[in-house]
């Protein structure tokens, strides 16, 4: 990508063992409590159970320490900014977050903004028990249509990849585009799994540059793609929405930048993919494998050799984010 920084290598990293000691960064997580709802049980993972067509990760306690570990991260790229959560250019009133997960983000805007209303909706009903007043999470499916009266002033989107087909997100940047005020603005931020290294610090043949493809092979197969970090600005562009904007950002995999800032991410990003590895693999894995559909084992023994490489402190690795902001236009003014 044009102008991309070049994340420099802390030299002085403690090179004692062969792996990072997961005491390090295990403080960074905060437990998540047990769910109410049972939803739907797969290879030991917990499913969501509103959408009879499936949604490709869990919802339970692990893969919410994962979302949770995923905002962290997020928090951490924006550090410097004013604002961490959005770079949306707005003081909200009236919010919505599609697919909120766990609902951090939303609590997170609500606490933030307490003259505002944030709404959280997913499929799964998100395991809080404290939440600010003016924060509302709801279990529904984005993709029917909406019930809520009001019009919103930002709508976020934030991971979801793999969630819908192209037509479906195409219909919901629609309904999105329709449900938004005269100059109200859409949010959306991405990542995905394929890991980069600029300094040749992992051999070629590592599996390590398996993954990302093997997602997108898999994704693509279930007809929902993984790659919205390459497709969700041109599908803002063509519902209709204006002065779109980008960050593009590197993800460190593991404490291994100079930077100080880049190595809290780093540490905060392996913990999300050492606990995420199994739910985001499992169900993808089991049902779009190639050649053809893996075995449970034979995620577990991908994971246990990706989770190895992923713990060598000698690997320089990171994945690609991208946000991408933009407003519908008021009436009469088309472009900006
Ligand atoms: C990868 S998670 C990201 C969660 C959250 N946005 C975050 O950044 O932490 C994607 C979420 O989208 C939800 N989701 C997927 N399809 C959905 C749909 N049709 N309606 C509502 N939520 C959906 C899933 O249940 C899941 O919790």
């Amino acid at each position: 990508m044009a102008n991309e920084i070049t994340v420099d290598v802390d030299p002085d990293l403690h090179l004692v063992t062969n792996e990072y000691n997961s005491d390090d960064w295990s403080s960074e997580t905060t437990s998540i409590g047990s769910s109410l709802y049972r939803g739907l049980m797969e290879n030991g993972r917990r499913y969501q159970s509103l959408k009879s067509d499936e949604y490709c990760f869990p919802a339970d306690e692990k893969q919410f320490e994962t979302y949770d570990a995923a905002h962290l991260a997020a928090l951490i790229v924006d550090s410097e900014e004013e604002n961490l959560l959005f770079q949306s250019p707005l003081i909200p009133r009236n919010v919505l977050d599609l697919g909120t997960g766990k609902g951090s983000w939303a609590i997170d805007v609500a606490d933030m903004f307490p003259n505002a209303t944030v709404r959280g909706v997913d499929l799964f009903p998100p395991p809080v028990s404290w939440m600010p007043p003016n924060c509302i999470l709801e279990v529904d499916d984005v993709l029917q249509e909406w019930t809520w009266r009001e019009k919103f002033d930002l709508i976020h989107l934030r991971i979801m990849a793999s969630a819908f087909t192209p037509k479906e997100t195409e219909q919901l940047m629609k309904q999105i585009y329709e449900r938004l005020e005269p100059g109200g603005w859409i949010e959306q931020m991405e990542i995905h799994p394929t890991i980069y290294c600029d300094d040749n610090s992992i051999p070629h043949d590592n599996i390590l540059f398996d993954i990302g493809p093997r997602f997108d092979a898999a994704a693509n197969k279930s007809g929902k793609p993984m790659d919205l970090i390459k497709t969700m600005r041109a599908s803002i562009e063509k519902a209709g929405f204006v002065g779109v904007r980008e960050k593009n950002v590197k993800w460190p995999i593991g404490p291994w930048p100079r930077d100080k800032k880049l190595k809290e991410l780093g540490l905060v990003n392996l913990h999300h993919w050492l606990t995420g590895m199994e739910g985001y693999t499992m169900y993808l894995m089991t049902r779009f494998g190639s050649p053809i559909p893996w075995s449970k084992e034979e995620v577990h023994v991908y994971n246990a050799k990706m989770r190895k490489e992923l713990m060598n402190p000698r690997h320089h690795s990171y994945q690609r984010a991208r946000r991408v902001w933009a407003r519908k236009p008021f009436p009469d003014l088309k472009t900006e």
